[in-house]
């Protein structure tokens, strides 16, 4: 039986472990082992990538997929895409949408990844299009969570509906880790009688529980899982490759991965680890395995921002009654998968019901936003009550977001005007308005002083 592994390492695994930090220069001679190792793909782009590239790595974050697209020769690069919101936090009108899609897979990405906060499949639609159009492979992605409406009729229900709309493969993505074995063998099972296409399984280890739901979802037919390089492995990110791929042959799998390769991988970045945990980049903490999320049922980074949350506001006493009403407001909310940016927003919310000592005293713009209808149609049905006192008379919006944006490229190539050299640059500026120009700003003094620097050099 064929197993796939895709490679998390330069995207999901450094996001998860080190915000995204690791520079271009830092994996760039990794490159051709990443390459060599018979990985169906290696994810690579999108995500936080991005937005690091400009904020904190004073990268060109197209340029990066360039150039790992000019050493990576044989391997299939991938991208995850937050649909309607490319890779960042709110909704984009379709021409950009369409603009990034393509101008992602003219720079090098084979395989684009798309999901939507609620699964609300409209918000993903435009993305799906243009990718296919542009001839990448779609992986339909749907956000698992647990909750009475979030049954196995549900989730292949979505998954028809992702085959329908042309997707290529079908990922179940845990963002949070608590995908149990037996729910991922369920799944897996069931998305296999019902939908024609390949299944992709992605979770994290933070719980513990993911490799055992890897190998649950193997048993149940997965076509391809998601793990990292071991020194980059385990907590907050994907289990490791060596041990799933140790595991997996040994019960006759054939992944195609080649063992050999993938120490000379873990070797190389080894002392990128050890760098990291010395310069406190790399907390133990994320490393380690936090099973509170099974226990409360929210992610881990959910329950670590709250800590952190109570802890300015001098509460942490309030803790237990935040927890448990967490669940509470997202039940009032229809059951919104937590993940970015629900999980902030059900969060802070829980944290001023129980603080300001009356449930939605205050209610944050996010969401009146997402009580609007402009995140998309929450998975279950709103609070009555809640809506009433939030809006009013107004009645939310049914239609798609975006379907109410003007389109967005030519008014940003005007307000950038001429620090932006190319539509890869107006794209950078739409997703990332001050960080992209500051970049752009130091990318041009950069340049004038190598040019001066030349001029002293010949004088
Ligand atoms: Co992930």
């Amino acid at each position: 039986m064929k197993l796939n592994i895709t490679e998390t390492m330069l995207r999901d695994a450094q996001q998860s472990l080190i915000a995204t930090r690791m520079s271009f220069e830092q994996f760039n001679d990794a490159l051709e082992l990443l390459d060599k190792a018979g990985y169906y793909s290696l994810e690579c782009w999108g995500g936080a990538t991005f937005d690091s590239c400009l904020r904190f790595l004073d990268e060109d974050p197209w340029e990066r997929l360039r150039k790992i697209r000019a050493t990576v020769k044989n391997t299939k690069l991938q991208m995850l895409l937050r649909g309607q919101n490319l890779l960042g936090y709110k909704h984009y009108p379709d021409d950009v949408v369409r603009a990034f899609v393509r101008k992602s897979v003219e720079n090098g990405i084979d395989i684009v990844r798309v999901f939507d906060a609620l699964n609300d499949l409209r918000n993903i639609e435009v993305a799906v299009d243009e990718a296919k159009k542009a001839g990448a492979h779609v992986s339909g992605a749907l956000c698992y969570t647990t909750s009475p409406i979030h049954t196995l009729d549900m989730f292949v229900e979505l998954g028809k509906q992702l085959e329908k709309m042309g997707c290529d493969s079908i990922c179940i993505k845990d963002m949070a880790g608590i995908m149990s074995p037996k729910a991922a063998f369920d799944l897996v099972s069931a998305l296999k009688k019902n939908v024609s296409l390949p299944v992709v399984v992605h979770t994290h280890s933070t719980t513990g529980l993911a490799a055992m739901a890897l190998l649950k979802a193997a048993e149940a037919g997965a076509d391809v899982i998601d793990c990292a390089v071991s020194c980059f492995s385990g907590g907050t990110s994907q289990p490791p490759t060596e041990s799933m791929i140790y595991t997996l042959e040994e019960m006759g799998f054939e992944t195609g991965v080649d063992a050999n390769v993938v120490k000379q991988i873990n070797d190389y970045f080894k002392p990128i680890q050890a760098e990291a945990i010395k310069s406190g980049l790399l907390n133990p903490i994320v490393m380690s395995t936090d099973t509170d999320a099974l226990t409360y049922q929210v992610p881990g980074g959910m329950l670590s921002n709250l800590v952190s949350q109570l802890t300015m506001q001098n509460a942490l006493d309030r803790l237990p009654e935040v927890l448990s009403e967490v669940p509470r407001v997202r039940e009032d909310l229809g059951y919104p998968p937590l993940v970015t940016p629900t999980s902030q927003m059900v969060g802070v919310q829980a944290a001023q019901n129980v603080l300001l000592g009356e449930r939605y005293k205050n209610v944050s713009k996010e969401i009146k936003a997402y009580l609007r209808g402009e995140y998309g149609t929450a998975p279950g049905k709103i609070d009555e009550a809640l809506l009433t006192k939030v809006m009013g008379d107004e009645k939310p919006i049914t239609c798609r977001f975006a379907d109410l944006l003007e389109p967005g490229m030519e008014k940003a190539k005007e307000e950038i005007g001429d620090k932006a050299k190319c539509i890869e640059d107006v794209l950078s500026y739409v997703a990332f308005p001050q960080v992209a120009e500051k970049f752009f700003d130091k990318r041009e003094e950069k340049a004038r002083n190598t040019v001066k620097y030349t001029i002293q050099a010949i004088d």
